[in-house]
């Protein structure tokens, strides 16, 4: 069992009681997190680009928790820390909690010469598609065949997919589940993750679970 925890924004936790990882831990300047930077705990820390609400407390985890970062080499080396694993689009590695797959995001790299990820995560025997900050592209249906239990979707607009393309997106990857995500942090991007839900429940198989912030679902 593996417990999905909303921070808001783009930042989701995924735990199994041992081992935690934390996606883009934009804590401290994040409206929507109540928790503090200090009170989270993780082992990894994935990182899918260089902008301030992704990277976010990347840096004072990695140090305070002696966590892994895994990113692209260039996001790596502005986490200023020596446990890092530099990763990049379309290479996989085996850790000891699963296996992680870099995948495209298409998206600026918030950082000189980096380029936008996303993160396919095997954990605890479900498979997890982090798209990060991403338009909608074709190519999202060969993701199709990872067989992606949860798929956490940015549907805030002006960044990213808005609710129509996040939708295509949905039918494209497939996924059993999604958690929308990246919306009403702010008000460019204001989203209606219910209309959202119940767009994608009726034009694909996929179901729509929206976490509020600071709140947990059992995967
Ligand atoms: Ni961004
Ligand atoms: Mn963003």
């Amino acid at each position: 069992m593996i417990e999905i925890t909303y921070w808001g924004h783009a930042c989701i936790q995924l735990s199994d009681g041992e081992t935690t990882l934390i996606f883009d831990p934009f804590i401290s300047h994040n409206p929507m997190a109540t928790i503090k930077p200090n009170q989270v705990k993780c082992d990894y820390i994935l990182v899918s680009h260089g902008h301030f609400d992704h990277f976010g407390d990347t840096k004072a985890l990695a140090k305070v928790n002696g966590a892994t970062v895994i990113g692209i080499p260039e996001i790596c080396a502005m986490a200023d820390f020596d446990e890092t694993h530099g990763m990049n689009l379309g290479g996989s590695y085996k850790f000891p909690f699963g296996k992680v797959k870099m995948v495209q995001a298409f998206h600026s790299g918030g950082a000189p010469g980096a380029c936008a990820a996303g993160f396919i995560v095997e954990f605890g025997g479900k498979t997890f598609y982090f798209a990060g900050d991403t338009a909608l592209f074709g190519d999202m249906a060969l993701f199709a065949k990872y067989n992606i239990d949860y798929a956490f979707l940015p549907i805030g607009d002006n960044f990213t997919m808005g609710i129509d393309d996040a939708t295509e997106a949905a039918k494209l990857i497939k996924a059993k589940n999604i958690v929308p995500i990246h919306y009403n942090t702010w008000p460019p991007i204001a989203a209606d993750p219910t209309a959202f839900k119940t767009q994608v429940e009726k034009e694909t198989a996929s179901v729509v679970h929206i976490v509020k912030p600071n709140e947990s679902i059992k995967a």
